[in-house]
């Protein structure tokens, strides 16, 4: 197949954020057997990194309550990654004590979504991460920092490329191995892409930085090729389109992983999913919650499957 532009990476590594950011928003409770299902359906369609649960206040985010029995009953694949968000020290804990693989630290490039989201400013949220990252590094446990709202904010609105590139540069400085760039919104297009990774990139190594965006505004996967365009070899995606953010009012679920594999397979990059699978899993937790995914791919491929039957 003709490769269309020399920066793309010659494979690209899906972080399935489904049963994670995608689970957390949605108002229909997912029982811990049907979620262990679909992690189980996810590693077998060939996902090697999945966010399995998040260790936070259940009062906050009652549909992660489950995490603690997830990480116990999953029946693990060698090779595959199981991680957990964690906040603070007592998320680490939880997170170690149920095995998880790795875990991942959540910050902001906005101080108001800061004190939304986990009840205090950036600069305390850092402290708060720093005991993690010391336990962390002990456990020898590799710990993944993410930024939210690096193209927008639910309350302060534009978010200046720079201010996105400090807080990334801290993390990384701290330790994390990668960090994630949040769309936690989802109004980026790719102009401001463009730009964003311009400016972080000169603070974190491309290699190591990862996007994460929200489709609420339909640009997700359009923001992608821009970052892929650039080199970036790390894609956060929600199986189904799942999901919102708790703390970002009318944000819609992350990009769909159906949709991301879908045009990586088109643009010959490798990532060693099986996209049958991978419907099959999307098909699953979309009848578990009753509704349609919110993936125009999936959409299409079954529409093509109920002709067929
Ligand atoms: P706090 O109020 O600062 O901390 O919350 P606290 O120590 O005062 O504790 C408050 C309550 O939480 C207490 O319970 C604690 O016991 C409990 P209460 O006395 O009220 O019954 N608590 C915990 N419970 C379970 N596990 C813990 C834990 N820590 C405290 N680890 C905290 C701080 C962060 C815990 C709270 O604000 C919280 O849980 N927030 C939820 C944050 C969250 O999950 N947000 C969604 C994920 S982030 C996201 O989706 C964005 C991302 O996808 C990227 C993007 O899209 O941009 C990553
Ligand atoms: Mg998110």
């Amino acid at each position: 197949m003709v490769k269309l532009t020399a920066n793309f990476a010659e494979k690209v590594k899906i972080v399935e954020v489904g049963p994670r950011d995608g689970l957390q928003n949605e108002a229909t409770p997912i029982s811990a057997i049907d979620k262990i299902a679909l992690i189980e359906k996810l590693s077998d369609a060939g996902i090697s990194y999945i966010e399995s649960g998040s260790f936070v206040s259940p009062k906050w985010v009652p549909q992660m309550a489950t995490s603690t029995e997830i990480f116990e009953k999953l029946n693990r694949v060698v090779g595959v990654t199981y991680a957990a968000l964690t906040p603070n020290m007592r998320g680490f804990e939880a997170a170690m004590a149920v095995k998880a693989d790795e875990v991942a630290i959540f910050g902001a490039a906005s101080e108001s979504f800061s004190q939304k989201n986990i009840n205090c400013s950036i600069e305390e949220s850092l402290e708060r991460f720093a005991p993690i990252m010391t336990a962390a590094k002990k456990a020898n446990i590799k710990v993944r920092g993410y930024v939210s709202c690096v193209l927008g904010c639910p309350y302060e609105g534009d978010i200046d490329p720079e201010q996105v590139a400090k807080v990334a540069s801290k993390l990384f400085q701290m330790g994390c191995y990668e960090i994630s760039l949040g769309d936690t919104v989802g109004v980026g297009t790719p102009a401001n892409v463009t730009k964003l990774i311009q400016a972080v990139s000169t603070q974190v190594p491309l290699d190591k930085l990862a996007v994460h965006f929200h489709d609420t505004y339909g640009q997700a996967l359009t923001n992608i090729y821009a970052a892929l365009q650039l080199g970036v070899c790390v894609v956060d995606s929600a199986i189904a389109g799942l999901g919102g953010c708790p703390y970002a009012k009318g944000a819609s679920g992350n990009v769909a992983t159906e949709d991301v594999v879908y045009m990586l397979n088109g643009l010959g990059i490798e990532t060693t999913i099986n996209f049958e699978k991978l419907l099959s899993a999307g098909w699953f937790i979309s009848e578990k919650l009753g509704k349609a995914p919110v993936s125009k791919v999936s959409t299409a491929f079954l529409a093509q499957k109920q002709q067929t039957v």
